[in-house]
């Protein structure tokens, strides 16, 4: 039985990770480590935590000590790192934050694998996830490649590239065996309603303003969670050592044409008349530093590891409004207490 560590499996993207492996390999016993910060919950993760191949421990990755023994202790054969700071209005009030977790706590990993797996590294890797924007913004044309130089403009993304690089120097140096992955944004459920859709969809629900930063014109590149938690799947089985994956599915939108299209589906299955909900549009000062274009190009993924996206964007996002709007009682528990003290921070001031 193969021991994995999955750090940030409380979170948005990790609670599917962590799913999908309790679920599909119930020869693994799978650890998800997560301090529980605001983004972290476990009832994310109601549905598996009974299950015999699956343990839940409390952990601060910064806290290298701690780590160090727990490592010893558990002697794991593979490590999927998404714990993270991921929101970057939270790194532009908040940088430091954002080197403590994000860089530090993955140093605080490398070094623990390192102790423990020694030279005895067949069968082993340690895979860190990480995104697109380590790579900067684009103008109208192109897209992110695995050689695209890295130009990280915000906290968040700087602290990701910092790490990115520790995870590959680690490779160089030390004979570490590492990979990388780069993932454009995503969206589905569970997300914390601080991202743009579950954030518009709990607002457009509440009937508050939807706060679009600048003209609405910057564009992403939207992936669905799970097809991102398949993607993390394949690359942990079949992904060399060493290299780098672009994770993306192709899918670009105008935030303004995103949260338009947003807004006529909740009207829909509101019963609201057409144009209710875009009647909460709101201009608001633009985010400093905003990044104006993200795109992927996972072509290396799609050729070697035969990974595609399942999902086409309009469906996801029908599926990903109906969860929320069917979850009420999740977003009203994750909205409570210290939610509405950043919101207003976060807003009043736009
Ligand atoms: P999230 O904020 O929803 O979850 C992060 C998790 O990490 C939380 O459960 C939190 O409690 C935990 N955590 C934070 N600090 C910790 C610490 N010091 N010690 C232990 N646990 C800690 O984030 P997410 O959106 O699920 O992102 C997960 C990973 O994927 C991150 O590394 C992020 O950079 C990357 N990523 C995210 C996206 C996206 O669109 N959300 C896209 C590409 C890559
Ligand atoms: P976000 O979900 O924060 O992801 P990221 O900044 O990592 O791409 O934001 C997605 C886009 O939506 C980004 O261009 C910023 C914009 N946005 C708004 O216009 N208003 C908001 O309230 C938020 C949170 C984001």
């Amino acid at each position: 039985m193969k021991t994995i560590l999955i750090t940030g499996g409380a979170g948005f993207i990790g609670s599917h990770v962590v799913r999908l492996f309790v679920n599909k390999y119930p020869d693994y016993h799978i650890v998800n480590l997560d301090k529980l910060t605001y983004a972290g919950n476990l009832a994310n993760l109601k549905d598996v935590e009974g299950k015999p191949n699956y343990e839940f421990v409390k952990f601060d990755i910064v806290d290298a000590a701690a780590i160090q023994k727990l490592f010893l202790e558990k002697q794991f054969d593979g490590v999927i790192h998404l714990a993270a700071e991921s929101h970057v209005d939270r790194s532009i009030s908040n940088p430091s934050e954002f080197v403590f977790t994000n860089v530090i706590g993955t140093v605080n990993l490398l070094n623990a694998t390192r102790t423990q797996w020694k030279d005895q590294t067949d069968n082993k890797l340690f895979y860190h996830i990480s995104t697109d924007e380590v790579y900067g913004s684009l103008s109208n044309e192109g897209m992110f490649t695995e050689d695209t130089a890295y130009d990280p403009h915000s906290p968040y993304s700087a602290s990701k590239a910092s790490s990115d690089h520790f995870v590959r120097a680690y490779h160089d140096t030390f004979g570490l065996p590492t990979l990388v992955s780069n993932c454009s944004n995503n969206y589905g459920s569970f997300q914390f309603p601080e991202k743009l859709i579950p954030l518009f969809i709990n607002n457009i629900r509440n009937k508050r303003p939807l706060p679009v930063y600048g003209k609405g014109e910057n564009i992403r590149d939207w992936l669905w969670v799970e097809d991102h938690a398949r993607a993390i799947d394949v690359i942990f089985h079949q992904g060399k050592p060493g290299e780098t994956y672009n994770i993306g599915g192709h899918n670009e939108w105008k935030n303004i044409d995103l949260i338009r299209l947003m807004c006529e589906i909740m009207d829909r299955k509101l019963g609201h008349s057409s144009g209710t909900s875009a009647q909460l549009i709101t201009y608001v000062k633009d985010r400093a530093g905003h990044d104006l274009r993200y795109a992927i190009d996972s072509t290396k993924l799609q050729k070697d590891l035969g990974w595609i996206p399942s999902l086409q964007f309009e469906e996801g996002l029908e599926k990903t409004i109906d969860w929320y709007l069917h979850n009420e009682e999740w977003m009203n528990n994750v909205t409570s207490g210290d939610y509405q003290k950043y919101y207003e921070k976060q807003y009043q001031k736009r």
